[in-house]
């Protein structure tokens, strides 16, 4: 097998035959779809994509966080292949399968809402946000939740009403489900009440309870804080420790249920199979899906067993915990579980270091942060403005694009680098290689 080292370029990107399924795309699909630039993708391997025109790609976003263990990775494909053969469909919410309870056995050994876990398997993130909402008001009798600005949960009716990322993502589609209060997600760098930590006595925190708590929100009536432990769309935002303690505790006083929404952050991401595990805070239901599966649709909701005790025909889903889909896991799992933790853990903090090292020399570089291979480079006007730039991150990714380096922005202003967590330290300098590349000539 020849090793590639760097992307290889065929033609210029996009080649002729990515333009022409381009143009029969915009005939054909909706336009709601988020295009950045137009890769077209025909195979892939490890880090390494192929499009339609046979130039090869290095994929610094992993179809958004989620093929963890790379493309096709050959025990993912030969248990999807194995499953397909015995049987596709079953409806694990009528019958019973092995597949979906040995996955379950496995998402339970390492959840940090304990050994005595119960397993909800759907669809997708938003259905797993979806569920966990659900979930949250029928063990709380409450109706309300606490979401927090700059977060995306998803696009369904409950899932966006607590998404607080972009209006765009909910101009037209109102009343979206009422009873959601979204408040700051403590953002250190970019801090609403202009204070510094860890001099701010979590400021961020004390708005919750002094002001939304004693204004506009009764406590009692809150059923759950919809969390995300690294701010995912809204800009790989990772909030101090004591803050997500502070909150931890607040929903403790109050009765509230902490639902870590981990779609983005979890699976073996940041370098630990939650995120949540950098706090060292239990949270009361975890929503999973994206890293999971290693690109097989399929999400997740773990509760303990005292928090998830709804009854018989209260939730369920014709599709939950498709036996193609739990064989994919399976072994996408038995393969994170045997070194890609500790490897996003060595190569995110390598390729964090290097952007620390651009940081320094370019002032368009405002902020770099992140945990294990959910990286964050915050793109400004100047490191002193901090002003948001205007196009600067947007000319980022197309200019990579062209030399062959695949990323997707977050929030308005941010690198989003989340690549497949198989990614070798050489294939991660090939990538930081090409991004300082583009980030000098946009900065000059
Ligand atoms: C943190 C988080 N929650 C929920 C979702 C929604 O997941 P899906 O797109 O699978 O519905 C996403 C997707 O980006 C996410 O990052």
């Amino acid at each position: 097998m020849t090793v590639i080292k760097r992307p290889i370029l065929k033609t210029a990107l996009p080649g002729p035959k990515a333009r022409a399924i381009v143009k029969r795309d915009q005939r054909t699909l909706s336009p709601s779809y988020t295009r950045d630039y137009p890769a077209v993708i025909e195979r892939g391997q490890g880090v390494w994509l192929t499009d339609a025109d046979g130039n090869v790609l290095l994929d610094f976003c992993a179809g958004i966080a989620v093929n963890s263990t790379g493309h096709s990775h050959p025990r993912v494909v030969e248990a999807i292949k194995r499953q397909a053969e015995k049987f596709i469909h079953y409806s694990g919410t009528d019958f019973y399968y092995e597949p979906e309870v040995a996955l379950a056995e496995r998402l339970i050994s390492v959840s940090p809402t304990g050994r005595d876990s119960r397993v909800f398997f759907c669809n997708s993130g938003a259905e797993a946000v979806e569920g966990a909402l659900k979930l949250a008001r029928y063990r709380t009798g409450r109706q309300q939740f606490i979401a927090f600005i700059g977060a995306f949960h998803g696009r369904t009716m409950g899932a966006v009403s607590c998404t607080g990322s972009k209006t765009a993502q909910k101009k037209g589609f109102f009343p979206t489900m009422p009873g959601v209060t979204h408040v700051p997600y403590p953002n250190c760098y970019r801090c609403v009440f202009n204070r510094t930590y860890p001099g701010c006595s979590l400021e961020c925190v004390k708005y919750i309870e002094d002001i939304v708590l004693k204004t506009i929100l009764p406590p009692e009536e809150v059923a759950g804080m919809v969390f995300e432990p690294v701010q995912g769309e809204g800009g790989y935002v990772v909030p101090p420790v004591e803050a997500v303690r502070a909150l931890r505790a607040l929903c403790d006083k109050h009765g509230i249920l902490l639902i870590a929404d981990e779609i983005q952050s979890g699976m073996g991401r940041t370098g630990t199979w939650f995120a949540m595990e950098h706090f060292k805070v239990r949270p009361d239901i975890i929503t999973i899906a994206k890293g999971m599966a290693s690109g097989m649709p399929i999400g997740a909701i773990i509760a303990p067993a005292r928090v998830m005790n709804w009854k018989p025909g209260s939730h369920g889903s014709t599709y939950s915990g498709n036996p193609v889909c739990c064989a994919a896991g399976i072994a996408t799992f038995d393969v994170i579980k045997g070194g890609l933790l500790r490897n996003a853990g060595i190569v995110g903090g390598y390729l964090t270091a290097e952007f620390k090292r651009m940081q320094r020399k370019y002032d368009i570089i405002g902020d770099v942060r992140g945990r294990g291979l959910m990286i964050g480079v915050e793109i400004v006007e100047s490191k002193k403005s901090k002003a948001k730039s205007h196009g600067l991150m947007e000319e980022i990714l197309h200019e990579a694009f062209r030399r062959g380096l695949l990323m997707l922005g977050c929030g308005t202003n941010t690198l989003r680098i989340c690549p497949p967590l198989v990614i070798t330290r050489d294939e991660a300098a090939a990538g930081a290689e090409i991004i300082e590349q583009c980030i000098r000539k946009v900065a000059k």
